[in-house]
């Protein structure tokens, strides 16, 4: 997850990304992360907004329209994926999370969503988030747990994906840079109609599994498990 060559790959452009969003949907209670996630930020009324690992834009554009008042800067290590970002009228540039280049305190919120868990080093990147963060604004970092979409990953022959920023060990990270960690750990749902379509998703990681699925049972769904974290 965090080989630095294979993340840089994954993200030239924006194909795999958009193949693996494609197929989510929310919780049975009408709830999905990045709406959390926004409502988490947009909660603390803040005026700087920091991005970090933009991927195509959409949170941040999300952002920019819930604080139409606020500067939201979105950043992402990949080139391809600011210019996909700057197309939304976003002023997106391309940076490292672990080497920030802004000053101590500069923004009242910052967001992360699932890509702590390709930082090779994570307490690096915790240190530059709490570092442009004024004392006492909101870090919002969302990630997946163990057990995400694992069944299907089991059925196709792999094994769970484990990071070293997930829902189980992401708050005790978190903790080391945070006084105040809270969680909403929630079940999504991942919607394939078909085997090619779930063989296209777990391709879209560009792992190196030979996956097999059966030809019947379709379609099928799958669980997702992530948590949106919010620390001060
Ligand atoms: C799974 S995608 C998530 C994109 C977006 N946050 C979303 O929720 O759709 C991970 C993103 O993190 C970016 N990324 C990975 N490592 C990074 C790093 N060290 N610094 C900045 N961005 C990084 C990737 O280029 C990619 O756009």
């Amino acid at each position: 997850m965090t080989d630095r060559d294979h993340v840089a790959r994954q993200y030239r452009d924006d194909q795999h990304l958009a193949t693996r969003i494609s197929v989510w949907h929310p919780t049975a209670d009408g709830r999905d992360p990045a709406t959390e996630a926004l409502a988490a930020v947009v909660a603390g009324a803040p005026h700087h907004v920091l991005e970090i690992g933009c991927g195509t834009g959409a949170f941040a554009a999300r952002l920019a329209d819930a604080l139409p008042d606020a500067a939201v800067v979105p950043v992402d290590q990949s080139a391809h994926l600011v210019a996909m970002t700057a197309t939304r009228g976003l002023e997106a540039r391309v940076a490292d999370a672990q080497d920030l280049p802004f000053a101590d305190d500069a923004f009242d919120a910052v967001a992360a969503l699932w890509m702590l868990y390709h930082v090779p080093d994570l307490h690096r990147a915790l240190a530059e988030a709490r570092r442009v963060l004024r004392p006492g604004g909101t870090f919002v970092a969302v990630t997946n747990g163990d057990e995400h979409v694992a069944d299907l990953r089991r059925d196709a022959g792999g094994g769970p994906v484990l990071t070293h920023f997930s829902s189980e060990n992401g708050e005790v990270a978190l903790r080391a840079h945070f006084d105040d960690v809270r969680r909403d750990d929630l079940v999504t749902r991942a919607a394939f109609p078909d085997r090619d379509a779930a063989l296209t998703y777990l391709d879209s990681s560009q792992e190196d599994v030979a996956w097999s699925l059966p030809r019947d049972g379709w379609p099928r769904e799958y669980a997702g498990h992530v948590t949106v974290f919010v620390a001060r």
